[in-house]
């Protein structure tokens, strides 16, 4: 492959939207930032020089960083940050990976606008294992809010409320013609009739799992999370945080304009949700609205499904299959079983608290919230045998068995334990892990993601996971491999990977509000005994804490 170098400076630039003008911080002034365009095999050497007021790290979403660990990049668990004034550069290669996947920052909520899209064709002498496709378009999902995010998360942080929600949905940056001072700019994607189109979506949205749906127009879906799917057609699509999917579009209809339609899919009763739509425009080039003095007809708007369609969600996410039967690893090596959801903590005795009844919001893995490090990162802690920054003792099931979905629990069961807890693989052990939901405070969907891996999803469900009986639903044929996974609301889901990436990886809801919260945890995964043995050194300019 090729190698690319690229130059990312992190600085904050006054951006208008939504009628108001408030700073932001992106990488070089682009606002969602640069687009990497890479081939399969490439290896990309990024330096990131830091002249923002924010401690920045940037994490490369899908990448499998094998044997990079050092470049994953989420804060105190593989680097310490870059602080203001420094800089830092990543080194990888892309090994196997073919498809859409983006880069962000990993650093406290920095992440609402230090994004992008990182494009991974085919190498030079491969192509697509479909249809060529005329055009290419980037069409990623953010969230907006008129506030400084980094403020909306320090106030909620400080009072243990649940934070603002976000004012809009964007869609390349832009909420779209249904928000005040919007249309202007609302983002077009120009086509002409006949083409057949990729589009490659990319939910960059912090805290909202979205339908997107293209008025008129049927998406075939070829892609996620950078790996092949078996083609199918579809009018909607589901999103969650951190997802991404790639459909072929035929521009087939009567020349027009039609919309590209994104707003929250929410299941949690009484939580209250960004219920505002994201619009972009697909436009035939027609000659039909210019010329004539006349002005263009409005777009066709698309039907999208009701806010807490469970089975739309729930027929999108099962027709995502392998493009061919799998060599499902076998045997399991580590059979794990995590709870995902909320819970509450008590409030310190100085301090007013703005959870439920004074408390404060928490989540938690297995009853454990995750604390970061803050001496150093897990990675380096470990490089360097320092003691007393994690601990080896994660649990590989939850404390006790309950009622996991039914909302009476005792108080032991909602009120976790907080700490930083890594549990350790065996270098190229099979592990099956069940994600449980909890519904000890408002079921929510949890959209796991895993870092330095993809892993098949064998199935999911709706209630208490239950061996004897669904263990036989599993997909041992054709299970998609992803890099997030949308643990339903009052469900379950299974997946399976081999741990044949040494290094520190975190696992966490995709949700910035819930890995505030502390939902999330660490895999260490050792080659030879005790040791990253295979792990390339640690990059001369790694930041310290
Ligand atoms: Cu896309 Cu840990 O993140």
């Amino acid at each position: 492959g090729e190698v690319q170098h690229h130059e990312f400076v992190i600085q904050e630039v006054p951006v208008k939207r939504l009628c108001k003008t408030r700073s932001i911080a992106t990488v070089n002034g682009q606002f969602p930032g640069p687009t990497i365009e890479a081939r399969n095999g490439d290896t990309l050497i990024i330096t990131v020089i830091n002249q923002a007021k924010y401690n920045v790290t940037l994490h490369w979403h899908g990448i499998r960083q094998f044997r990079t660990a050092w470049a994953d990049g989420p804060e105190f668990i593989t680097q310490c940050p870059i602080r203001p004034g420094g800089s830092y550069t990543y080194r990888f290669t892309i090994r196997g990976q073919e498809g859409t996947l983006w880069w962000h920052a990993h650093s406290s909520w920095l992440r609402a606008t230090v994004y992008g899209a990182l494009i991974i064709r085919p190498k030079e002498d491969s192509s697509y294992p479909f249809v060529k496709p005329k055009k290419e378009f980037s069409v990623i999902l953010g969230e907006w809010w008129d506030q400084n995010p980094m403020e909306v998360v320090r106030a909620a942080t400080i009072t243990g409320a649940s934070p603002d929600i976000s004012d809009a949905f964007t869609v390349n940056g832009q909420p779209g013609d249904l928000y005040n001072c919007s249309s202007e700019e609302t983002t077009t994607f120009p086509v002409n009739p006949g083409e057949l189109n990729l589009f490659r979506f990319i939910n960059a949205a912090l805290n909202a799992e979205l339908f997107v749906s293209i008025a008129g127009h049927t998406m075939t879906v070829v892609a996620a999370d950078a790996s092949y799917t078996n083609p199918f057609p579809t009018s909607v699509l589901i999103l969650a945080p951190g997802q991404t999917t790639d459909v072929l579009v035929a521009m087939d209809q009567p020349p027009s304009r039609y919309y590209i339609a994104a707003r929250a899919y929410a299941t949690a009763n009484g939580v209250p949700f960004d219920n505002t739509t994201a619009t972009a425009v697909v436009e035939y080039d027609c000659g039909c609205h210019s010329g004539l003095g006349q002005p263009p007809a409005p777009p066709v708007f698309p039907a999208l499904p009701a806010f807490n369609d469970t089975a739309a969600a729930a027929a999108f996410s099962c027709s995502i299959k392998s493009p061919k039967p799998v060599k499902l690893p076998a045997p399991v090596d580590e059979g794990l079983f995590f709870t995902v959801g909320l819970g509450l903590l008590d409030c310190e005795p100085d301090r007013v608290c703005g959870g439920p009844n004074g408390s404060r919001f928490s989540a938690s893995i297995n009853n454990v919230s995750f604390v970061l490090p803050t001496t150093h990162s897990i990675l380096q802690a470990h490089r360097l045998t320092v003691p007393g920054v994690f601990t080896s003792d994660f649990p590989a099931a939850p404390p006790v068995k309950f009622d996991f979905t039914g909302d009476n629990v005792g108080r032991e069961l909602w009120q976790p334990e907080q700490g930083t807890k890594v549990y350790r693989l065996k270098y190229g052990s099979v592990v099956e892990l069940v994600l449980q939901g909890t519904s000890i405070f408002a079921a929510e969907n949890h959209p796991i993601h895993l870092h330095g891996y993809n892993f098949f999803i064998l199935a999911e469900g709706i209630g208490n996971f239950d061996p004897a009986r669904d263990t036989a639903k599993f997909n041992q044929v054709d299970p998609p491999l992803r890099n997030t996974v949308g643990v339903p609301a009052r469900g379950w889901a299974a997946i399976r990977f081999v741990a044949d990436n040494p290094g520190v990886w975190l696992l966490h809801c995709h949700l910035d509000v819930h890995i505030t919260w502390g939902l999330a945890m660490v895999f260490l995964v050792e080659d030879g005994a005790g040791q990253l043995q295979s792990l390339e050194p640690a990059p001369v300019d790694l930041p310290l804490c």
